[in-house]
């Protein structure tokens, strides 16, 4: 048996042999130290997004067995079930389709470009803090309508919350902590936009009405801090690790440099690789057999979406990356009712960002060590030195 506890700070240097060992040997594991359940192969984890009123999403982030929700949490619809998850997702969907997002790519181009601007001359740079945190951070922010001087708090609060988020541990106050900051300052803004509204997506909420009502204080804040964190940390993610998988693959970088029409498989095959979202937190309302094990009701069970995208059950040689790799069935952005609302946003960044990235230092090298973002969630990297020659 192992000990497979997200939090395992040897665990976030290489998980992927671990996973390898739960899907071949303990597809369903169950560590009572930290009361949870961890399902690793692909069909599992897909059938479990499938049916998510028995795998709950009400009580992501709190203990095993936990009856109530607390009263303090923010209604976000992340950590909802249909009906109530579906009323509040419909508000925002349409600010979110394919095609308002195609939009924003001049805007999101001259970000990324600015960015670089900023480093190029120097020859190297340490990605996270000159590229892949604020790239993001800004495009979100200007979204939602929040003042440029504000950004860079919001990029703290948030990478605080996800550090200390995950389930069967983590240090919830630090996210307590931060949550409340960015409520408080959330709150001003929705009043100053109340008095002065905007052509931006926290005014809108403030005009969209839930059956024949407008949102509550607590729904708006929620809505706000939702959109921020997971539009923030993910994406800054996918970056960076993306940068080390190229630099560690000259090969399949050289294809991408060579022909960019294949940048958005490359972002697939990211995506796949280093799933920013490791897994996905859940508690059954009903018993379920998995692979011949029964999982009780009241159970909390973790779907491990990194361990499905490399199961050589459904997906072919998963150990190669491929950056033109297709079909790419990864399961990143999850699958059903909570499936990303921001993937397509998340993938025009991406795309953008590495057609500027490969087009003005195609050459990059990883010029010492990485930091490990630890969390029992999200998969990053906290500073990655680079250095380059321009092209
Ligand atoms: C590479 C970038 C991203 C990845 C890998 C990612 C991944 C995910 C995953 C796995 C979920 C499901 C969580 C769950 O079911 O518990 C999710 C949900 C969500 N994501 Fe993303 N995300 C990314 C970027 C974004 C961006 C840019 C936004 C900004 C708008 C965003 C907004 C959301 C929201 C609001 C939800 C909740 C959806 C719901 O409950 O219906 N994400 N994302």
């Amino acid at each position: 048996m192992i000990d497979f506890d997200p939090f395992s700070h040897a665990l976030h240097d290489d998980p992927y042999p671990v996973y390898e060992q739960l899907r071949d040997e303990f597809p369903v594991i169950h560590n009572p130290r930290i009361q949870l359940w961890v399902i690793s192969r692909y069909d599992d984890v897909y059938e479990g997004m499938r049916q998510p009123l028995v795998y709950s999403s009400e009580r992501i982030g709190m203990p095993a067995g936990a009856s109530e929700r607390t009263a303090t949490r923010a209604p976000m619809m992340i950590l909802m079930d249909p009906p109530a998850h579906d009323d509040l997702r419909a508000l925002v969907n349409r600010s979110f389709t394919p095609r308002r997002i195609a939009e924003l790519e001049p805007r999101v181009r001259a970000i990324a470009s600015e960015l670089i601007d900023g480093f190029i001359e120097r020859g190297e740079c340490e990605l996270f803090s000159d590229f892949s945190a604020p790239l993001p951070t800004i495009v979100i922010s200007e979204l939602l309508g929040i003042p440029a001087a504000d950004r860079e708090m919001f990029k703290e609060q948030s990478t605080a919350v996800v550090a200390a988020s995950g389930p069967g541990g983590g240090s919830s106050e630090d996210a307590a902590r931060a949550n409340q900051i960015m409520a408080a300052y959330l709150a001003e803004q929705f009043a100053e936009k109340r008095k002065r509204p905007r052509d931006d997506l926290m005014s809108a909420l403030l005009e969209a009405e839930l059956d024949g009502r407008r949102l509550t204080e607590p729904e708006l804040l929620g809505f706000a801090v939702l959109l921020l964190i997971a539009g923030n940390e993910t994406t800054t993610n996918l970056v960076s690790s993306a940068c080390v998988l190229l630099a560690e693959h000259p090969d399949q970088r050289a294809r991408l440099v060579a022909d960019p029409g294949l940048i958005p498989r490359g972002v697939e095959e990211f995506l796949r690789c280093e799933s920013p979202v490791q897994g996905i937190e859940r508690d059954l309302t009903a018993d379920v057999v998995v692979q011949g094990e029964k999982i009780p009701a009241g159970s909390k069970v973790f779907l491990l979406l990194a361990s499905a995208n490399r199961d050589p059950r459904r997906i072919a040689d998963p150990e190669r990356f491929d950056v033109g790799r297709h079909p790419n069935r990864h399961l990143s952005f999850a699958f059903g009712t909570h499936f990303c609302l921001g993937a397509s946003l998340a993938r025009l960044e991406a795309r953008v960002a590495f057609e500027e990235i490969l087009r003005r230092l195609p050459e990059f090298r990883v010029s010492g060590p990485v930091k490990r973002l630890h969390s029992g969630v999200i998969r990053g990297l906290l500073e990655v030195p680079l250095e380059f020659e321009t092209a």
